[in-house]
């Protein structure tokens, strides 16, 4: 083992111990310490999920690139292995960047990753170069290949650009596997290229998959790419995005395009969204499950708004939940893994409340909660103009969820939620009308709340970091309308 990787893996287990379980979300994933940005190498390997992700140890703030590495055995509770590479060889001294993670034939786990070295030009400015690269392992212990980088730039073809070329996500398919790229062409716009290969370990070069054409962005990082049903995805985050409308936001973005294949192969485009309508969500990447199921899991956090910290904390980024997610209407739908409803505990639910002006009902409050409301109408014409839920609130610090029936827009706000940055507190998001009524329901887990608005339609992340006793959830109505609402405790059972 190198010398880099065991300080990593000793100054972790050390570390770790420092962290009282209530300063970390009760089922989110944070790093083992310092700090986490993308999901890396999703994957089942011998029947068990592994999730590695983006890892600093050292602070909480990004730095060369380790991977961290954590497995499950249902998506929900994670258990950290020890850090599984570091940046330790002249091709990745510089960060082992984002990859992807599949179980090999003879039952070894290969992890496929990008090595980010440095080189200086011939007028001595220091550029970043970036190749593909693989390691072999057992779960635990992983061995990078003698003869990396395994995809270099003279791989590329004419126009791809040789500095932005990053994360493959692999899959195997026929007997063979594939990995799709990011890629910053020449011209500055992001495309996804596709490798083919017999071993995983030697590449070549199959296919462009997808051109952004200069539409979502700039530089398209973090593909992934699959089958659901009956139609192909590719999802992928785009750097330096110009809002559309309420459907992209500014800066660093997620994009879904659904399409289909043709008789060669090709990807046909129809129809791109944003996959999260939230403030904080990136980088996402899938596994099918051995049920069948596409389960999806992103950072629950967003360049833009690494401001939003806590001093007093030791970590610094977090996962989502884990969403499974189908297309209804050639449109993605998310919801959280089933499995959070193995840790829910007490109850509560109350049908037809009116809600007329501001009430608070009794037991429903918490930070760590799956609640399920539906509000409508009290009569066949609009009986109220806005609803709100207020939460994390203890009185001084609290964040909402806004809709506005007559527009039919979702808005979710975090400024007052102890933030003192001057960074997004605030995002809106379009939703399908009917007639005042919708139903919004919201995990909470310390930290963050997730928005699965109409069963899945859109979903809005946010990371919050309000002080934990803020456990206050209140309802209010400019009007009068009806509630349903039905609340589980969430634990985590021993
Ligand atoms: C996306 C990203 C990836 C890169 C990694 C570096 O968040 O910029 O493109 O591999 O983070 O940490």
């Amino acid at each position: 083992m190198s010398e880099k990787l065991e300080k990593a893996r000793t100054y972790e287990a050390k570390e770790e111990q420092k962290i009282a379980e209530e300063l970390r979300p009760l089922f989110h994933l944070t790093p083992r310490c310092g700090w986490m940005n993308d999901p890396n190498g999703f994957s089942i390997y011998k029947g068990k999920y592994h999730l590695f992700y983006q890892y600093y140890p050292y602070e909480t703030v990004w730095g060369p690139m380790h991977w961290g590495h954590a497995e499950s055995e249902d998506l929900i509770t994670w258990k950290y292995l020890p850090c599984a590479i570091a940046p330790d060889e002249e091709y990745d001294g510089a960060g082992c960047f984002s990859g992807s993670a599949i179980e090999m034939e003879d039952g070894k786990q290969l992890l496929v990753y990008t090595g980010v070295r440095k080189e200086e030009d011939e007028d001595g400015h220091i550029r970043e170069i970036q190749t593909q690269c693989v390691a072999v392992g057992d779960g635990i212990n992983y061995e990078k290949y003698g003869n990396n980088p395994v995809i270099e730039a003279d791989a590329l073809p004419e126009g791809a650009g040789r500095f932005d070329f990053r994360d493959p996500k692999v899959w195997k398919e026929n007997g063979k596997y594939y990995i799709v790229v990011g890629n910053k062409t020449e011209d500055k716009d992001g495309q996804i290229l596709q490798f083919e290969s017999e071993d995983g370990i030697k590449w070549t070069f199959d296919k462009v998959v997808i051109k952004n054409n200069h539409r979502f962005g700039v530089m398209w990082e973090c593909p992934d790419y699959f089958p659901l049903d009956g139609k192909q995805l590719l999802l992928t985050s785009p750097q330096d995005m110009l809002p559309e409308e309420l459907e992209f936001h500014n800066g660093n973005g997620t994009l879904c395009v659904i399409g289909s294949l043709n008789e060669n192969g090709d990807f046909c485009e129809e129809n791109c969204q944003a996959i999260d309508y939230g403030i904080d969500y990136y980088a996402p990447q899938t596994i099918l499950t051995a049920d069948g199921r596409r389960v999806m899991i992103g950072w629950m956090q967003n360049w833009d708004t690494c401001g939003i910290r806590r001093d007093d904390f030791p970590w610094f980024g977090q996962m989502s939940i884990p969403r499974e997610i189908s297309l209804h209407n050639n449109k993605l739908i998310q919801k959280p893994v089933r499995e959070i409803e193995n840790y829910y505990g007490k109850r509560i639910s109350r049908q037809n409340v009116l809600i007329s002006d501001s009430a608070s009902l009794s037991s429903i409050e918490g930070r760590c909660i799956d609640m399920t409301v539906n509000v409508r109408s009290k009569d066949a014409d609009l009986s109220y103009k806005k609803f709100e839920i207020r939460f994390a609130d203890n009185g001084k610090a609290y964040s909402t969820i806004e809709y506005d029936p007559e527009q039919n827009i979702v808005k979710i706000d975090r400024k007052h939620s102890g933030s003192r940055r001057a960074i997004v507190h605030q995002r809106r998001c379009r939703v399908e009308g009917n007639k005042g009524e919708i139903t919004l329901r919201l995990i909470l887990d310390r930290y963050s709340m997730e928005l699965f608005i109409n069963g899945g339609e859109q979903v809005m992340s946010m990371g919050i970091y309000t002080d934990i006793k803020a456990e206050g959830i209140s309802f209010k109505a400019v009007g009068e309308l009806l509630m349903d609402v039905t609340m589980y405790e969430l634990e985590k059972k021993n």
